[in-house]
């Protein structure tokens, strides 16, 4: 009796230490069930690391949608309206309308960037020392980036409020810890419905006004939000986690903080991977090829762990060669549709960083990994505040992250498991394409 349940705590009290790895393992194997096993990893037995940038770069690797049955579970997760998502259309003349107006938007001179940015910060960093989650810390200076880009103005509270519903149901939905909310997310709609004769620049007029609402809400309020907040929430962990580092960057010149954001990109590349529909043969030798129709998986985080020594471990000092050089692609390749916000991303970054760094000094004990499930657990403290210890909070935090981990796992599994098979039955993609 006593022998049994010595073995019963000690397999509960381990339980951080090994069920989270296992249940990841197991969703995947559950996903891959569900979705088929469509894709052809690149880089993989048929692509290695060396023509991976030239596979992505061929013209035939140009499909984005259609034809994949991964892009029913992208359309599921970023809706309503994902067939006017800038990432999700198929190239025409739609595309490139609306691929125009995101690059205008997003042509902000770097002094008035890094001015907007200053501004946002200084509104919603205010006093927030203390234990903080720093995706959420992070989303409302980006929404209120993103709509001052948008429409050129304070971004209001209500605003700001329906902008966070929004991107903070995307992205927890896309994680698997949260179910979507579509009324949270139609709510913003409505609103940006509303407001399209104040858009600073104008939409494409071939598009109605709520295909043209579909569109803001899916680059501006949901992409450019989740990914700069993720973005930071990955540095600031960084930070964190790196007492020396954060030192240097504080006190440093600027350029050593450009260093660190790209290292801190390519240890944890936002894009795990980014798929495209083959829209001809791609021939690989005299005899292969790649045949029209199938769909590649870019593999992001392996392409940036190859060729560089000791891939694991972080360290800026690698970006003192010419980043040309490298396999790091944070931003896409840029002859097949690379983020068009390659540009402004980490100028934006650095300067909300140096606005953190000089109010708080950092430290977390929680685990950092690249899908950060955990929003980035952190203690900020004041920088002028009298220096206590923080041993024991991050004791704290530690032992809370690796429970809470077991919890969210489970979740994560049967959320998880419900979506990919909804997404499967409502085959949002597939439908569009061939009702
Ligand atoms: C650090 C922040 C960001 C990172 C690391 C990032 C990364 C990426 C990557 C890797 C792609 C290309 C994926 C592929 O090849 O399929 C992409 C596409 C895209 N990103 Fe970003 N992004 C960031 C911020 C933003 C922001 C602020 C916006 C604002 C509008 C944005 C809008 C888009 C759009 C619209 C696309 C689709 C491009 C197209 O297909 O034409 N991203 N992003």
């Amino acid at each position: 009796m006593m022998i049994a349940l010595l073995l019963t705590l000690a397999v509960v009290v381990s339980l951080p230490w090994w069920l989270p790895g296992r249940v990841v393992a197991l969703r995947a194997r559950l996903f891959s069930r569900i979705n088929g096993d469509e894709g052809i990893p690149v880089p993989g037995d048929l692509v290695g690391v060396e023509r991976f940038r030239e596979i992505y770069s061929h013209p035939a690797a140009g499909g984005r949608s259609r034809g994949a049955a991964l892009s029913d579970l992208f359309w599921y997760w970023l809706s309503p309206g994902p067939e006017m998502h800038q990432e999700h259309l198929e190239a025409g003349e739609r595309y490139d309308a609306v691929a125009r107006v995101t690059r205008d938007l997003l042509a902000v001179p770097r002094g008035e960037a890094e001015e907007l940015t200053r501004r946002c910060a200084v509104r919603t960093l205010g006093d927030a020392g203390g234990f903080v989650r720093l995706r959420d810390l992070m989303m409302p200076l980006w929404a209120e980036f993103s709509y001052e880009l948008v429409f050129a103005e304070p971004c209001p509270r209500a605003a700001r409020d329906l902008i966070i519903g929004n991107a903070n149901d995307v992205v927890t939905s896309l994680k698997c810890t949260g179910l979507r909310h579509m009324e949270r997310r139609h709510r913003l709609t409505r609103y940006l419905t509303a407001r399209l004769s104040r858009v600073r620049l104008p939409l494409p007029p071939d598009l109605t006004p709520r295909e043209q609402a579909f569109y803001l809400q899916g680059a501006f309020f949901n992409t450019a939000v989740v990914q700069m907040s993720e973005a930071m929430a990955h540095l600031l962990m960084v930070l964190a986690q790196h007492p020396g580092v954060q030192e240097r960057a504080r006190t440093g010149d600027s350029r050593y903080l450009d260093q660190v954001i790209a290292e801190t990109l390519r240890l944890y590349p936002l894009f795990g991977i980014a798929h495209r529909i083959t829209t001809g043969a791609i021939p690989l030798d005299e005899d292969a090829a790649i045949p029209a129709g199938s769909v590649l998986c870019f593999n992001y985080p392996e392409f940036h762990r190859a060729g560089f020594a000791d891939p694991g471990r972080f360290d800026p000092d690698r970006f003192h060669r010419p980043v040309k050089e490298l396999n790091h692609i944070p931003f896409g390749v840029a002859a097949n549709r690379p983020c068009p916000a390659w540009r402004l991303a980490p100028i934006a970054m650095r300067v909300a960083a140096q606005e953190v760094l000089r109010r708080y000094r950092l430290d977390s004990s929680a685990s950092h990994t690249r899908s950060l499930p955990n929003r980035g657990p952190c203690l900020l403290t004041p920088l002028g505040a009298a220096r206590r210890s923080p041993r024991a909070a991050l004791a704290y935090m530690r032992v809370r992250d690796r429970w809470e981990d077991v919890w969210r796992s489970l979740v994560q599994l049967v959320l998880g498991t419900y979506m990919v098979w909804d997404a499967r039955r409502q085959r949002l993609c597939g439908r569009h394409f061939d009702p």
